[in-house]
């Protein structure tokens, strides 16, 4: 049996990561590997009612923190860690390095507390690697401009998403062998051809 991975995707709002999910899958299937596809927040019936929270409710910035390693704990029970076992590919449309993006780089938590949340949620699970797609601001800026109904994170200023990406940035910094940072510029092609050289790479398994 195959051994299972845990892919994810990240970047601010607007960096274009989903316009590739199914394409990743399919790159997965079409050698042999089974795939699970799955997001956060959301992933289970109780992650998809915590996430149209999360979204649309105003709430404290401890509350929303919570509410996602709440998400994440019903994901990780139910879809991540049994798909896992079974030998799955896992891609999963944002993980942690959002928290610690969002709640820490933009709404100002402390990462050692966020990180007490993490060791408590999945300490001995980590991804085997992380597509970090990153974009210029503007860019980023335009396409969340013209989403029809934003949501709570997409309707902050550009100076909350600043401190986003800042933060994912450190953390590609710091985790290089997990975290890839992908430029998302370009054609759906020219991206693709820069994703799959670290598909290739996770396949092999650990160097
Ligand atoms: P999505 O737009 O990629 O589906 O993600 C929904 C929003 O949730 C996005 O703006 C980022 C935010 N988010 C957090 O703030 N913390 C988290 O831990 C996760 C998973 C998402």
């Amino acid at each position: 049996m195959s051994e299972g991975l845990f892919i994810t995707l990240e970047g601010i709002d607007g960096a274009g990561k989903s316009t590739h999910l199914d394409w990743l899958a399919d790159w997965f299937r079409r050698r042999g590997r089974t795939v699970r596809l799955t997001r956060e927040p959301g992933g289970t019936p109780l992650g998809e009612q915590l996430r149209a929270l999360l979204l649309h409710e105003q709430m404290n910035p401890d509350t929303e923190a919570l509410l996602m390693f709440a998400a994440r704990s019903e994901h990780l029970a139910r879809v991540i860690r049994p798909a896992l076992e079974a030998g799955d590919v896992v891609i999963s449309d944002r993980f942690t390095d959002a928290s610690f993006a969002y709640q820490c780089g933009g709404r100002g938590l402390a990462e050692d507390q966020l990180a007490i949340l993490e060791d408590w949620v999945h300490g001995d699970l980590q991804p085997h690697l992380t597509l970090l797609f990153d974009v210029p601001d503007d860019v980023a800026r335009q396409r969340r401009e013209s989403a029809r109904a934003p949501d709570r994170f997409e309707s902050e200023q550009a100076a909350f998403h600043d401190r986003v990406r800042t933060v994912y940035l450190r953390r590609a910094e710091r985790f290089p062998a997990r975290i890839k940072r992908i430029e998302g510029h370009g054609s759906i092609e020219q991206v693709r051809a820069r994703l799959t050289p670290h598909l290739e790479a996770c396949l092999d398994g650990p160097a």
